[in-house]
This record gives structure tokens, C-alpha cells and sequence, in this order.
């Protein structure tokens, strides 16, 4: 189970969230500090996004016509979040929640449909490469 794809991603998507929670539930309230865990936010969430284009979702040779499908799905997701965090030092309440949104349904579809899928489908080859990339590029050194 630790040397599967759900779960590096997971455990990143873990580090990211904890972060993105922090940034809204009001305990931070030095200015400073804040900046710099927005920073720090945007920073392993940018990282995050990059390993998983690189490494998953450029494979040619991904086989069903629907993995594909979830991946243009999930790249235009990347480029909406991209969008996102451009301004997200000074985002409204109202654009917080939309990232909020995106940021949940995202996760809900690579964690629990994408990356399973990816551990039970793929070759042992293909997911042995995968694996090296993640764990070579993750932010985190899982
Ligand atoms: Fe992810
Ligand atoms: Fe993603």
C-alpha cells in the first residue's frame, strides 16, 4: 500500500489541505506569517499540480478511452486552480469558497477514482516508472 500511487498523492494532498486549512480557520493572525504560509501554500500546490502533469498525466499510452476523459477533466481543473491562485493573497470571500469547491471536488475524484484506478489497472512496468517520478519529484520526499 505505501508503494502505491493513492498513496504519495494522498499524503501530499494531506500536506496541502492542512495548509489550505490553516490559511482560512483564523489561527493565524500574524500578517507576516500569513504571507508566508500562503506562499508556501500556492508554492507545494503549483509543485503538486507540475509532478502530477509530468509524471501521470502526460502517459500516451494510458489505455481506456476513460482514464483519458478523467485526465482532460482534471487538467482543465489544474488550469482553473492556476487561475485561482494568481490573486489568492487577495481573494474575496466569494472566490475563497470557489476554491474551496474545486479544491474538494478535485480531490475527491484523483484520490478516490483516479489514483486507485492507476494502482489497479496499470501494468507493473508503467507503475513502477510512475512511482519513481512521484517519489523523485515529490515536494515532500515520500
Ligand atoms: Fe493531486
Ligand atoms: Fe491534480
Amino acid at each position: 500500500m505505501q508503494n502505491s500511487i493513492t498513496f504519495l498523492m494522498s499524503n501530499e494532498h494531506k500536506v496541502i489541505f492542512a495548509k489550505f486549512n490553516k490559511i482560512l480557520d483564523g489561527s493565524v493572525v500574524d500578517k507576516k506569517e500569513m504571507l508566508e504560509l500562503i506562499k508556501s501554500f500556492k508554492d507545494d500546490l503549483l509543485a503538486h499540480m507540475k509532478l502530477e502533469e509530468q509524471a501521470i498525466f502526460n502517459i500516451e499510452d494510458i489505455g481506456s478511452n476513460e482514464m483519458k476523459q478523467i485526465f482532460v477533466k482534471l487538467l482543465e481543473e489544474h488550469s482553473q486552480i492556476r487561475r485561482m491562485l494568481v490573486d489568492f493573497a487577495r481573494l474575496d470571500e466569494e472566490t475563497v469558497d470557489d476554491l474551496k469547491d474545486i479544491l474538494a471536488k478535485h480531490e475527491a475524484l484523483e484520490a478516490g477514482t483516479l489514483y486507485p484506478k492507476l494502482d489497479r489497472e496499470l501494468s507493473d512496468y508503467l507503475k513502477e516508472e510512475i512511482l519513481k517520478k512521484l517519489s523523485e519529484g515529490s515536494v515532500y520526499g515520500v
